[in-house]
């Protein structure tokens, strides 16, 4: 039996696939990839196969909120563990509209919204589960942005992924330091962000890119409890509450 789609209705899905171009997710829509060559390969399913199982098989009525959903893959992927509402934002709106056209080929109900991460509190309530994957980075103000997760749509969980450069290892940092303490500051495991002025890998807009001590430590101090590390650059986080700051007396 031929359940291949009709010439038609194939020459109709490419060519709006083409019209939507580039894709930074490549999905299969019609059984026509839409980013078959992306540098990553076959992107974002090979990483999404490294941290799954950090979420349950079935988050039955669950509600998600997807920050920079892109063309929807983790939003759909979402759906398809059986999730009730699943809303997804992003700043761009060719990749909503990507988002759009995948989800509708696939029979999967989205709710999309062009937003920026900074106006979550917009949304007007939480959600169970909160994805920010491959965001973070791409921010001028990262830290805002986790507060404003943790202050307005953080329900329970955070899946976060951020991508990461220099150390690998997480110090043990002291509460406080000596005004004189210099040395500190040259080791390379302590928390650091790394300011891109101009462009890394040929994007303008990778702006802080954190070691992995500082990507936990911004997770904590934004309010999120670390409970798994499934994936070198991936965090699941329960939301807690903010870590109090303390005035120091005047000097
Ligand atoms: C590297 S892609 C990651 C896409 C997807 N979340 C993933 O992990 O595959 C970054 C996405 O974040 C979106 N984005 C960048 N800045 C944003 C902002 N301020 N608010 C919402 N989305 C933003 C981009 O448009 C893009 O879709």
């Amino acid at each position: 039996m031929n359940v291949g789609f009709h010439p038609k209705r194939k020459a109709s899905i490419r060519q709006r696939i083409e019209e939507l171009a580039p894709w930074f997710h490549n999905m299969t829509i019609g059984g026509m990839a839409t980013a078959p060559d992306h540098f990553l390969g076959d992107y974002p399913r090979c990483k999404w196969e490294k941290f799954a199982h950090a979420l349950p098989q079935d988050i039955a009525g669950c509600s998600v909120l997807d920050i920079g959903c892109n063309a929807g893959f983790y939003a759909i992927e979402m759906k398809r563990r059986g999730a009730g509402l699943v809303v997804g934002i992003d700043s761009n709106p060719r990749y909503l509209a990507q988002a759009e056209f995948a989800s509708t080929q696939a029979g999967i109900d989205l709710e999309l919204h062009q937003m920026s991460v900074y106006d979550v509190g917009r949304l007007g309530r939480k959600f169970d589960l909160v994805l920010f994957l491959g965001v973070l980075y791409h921010l001028r103000h990262p830290l805002l942005a986790l507060d404003l997760i943790h202050e307005h749509v953080a329900g329970d969980l955070l899946l976060v992924q951020s991508l990461q450069r220099g150390n690998d290892t997480v110090p043990k940092v002291r509460d406080d330091y000596p005004f004189s303490e210099w040395q500190l500051f040259e080791k390379a495991d302590f928390p650091r962000l790394h300011f891109v002025e101009h462009r890394y890998a040929g994007d303008p807009t990778n702006w802080f890119i954190p070691n992995r001590a500082a990507v936990e430590a911004m997770l904590r101090s934004a309010g999120f409890r670390i409970e798994m590390h499934p994936e070198r650059e991936v965090y699941l986080c329960r939301r807690g509450g903010r870590p109090e700051i303390v005035e120091p007396p005047p000097l």
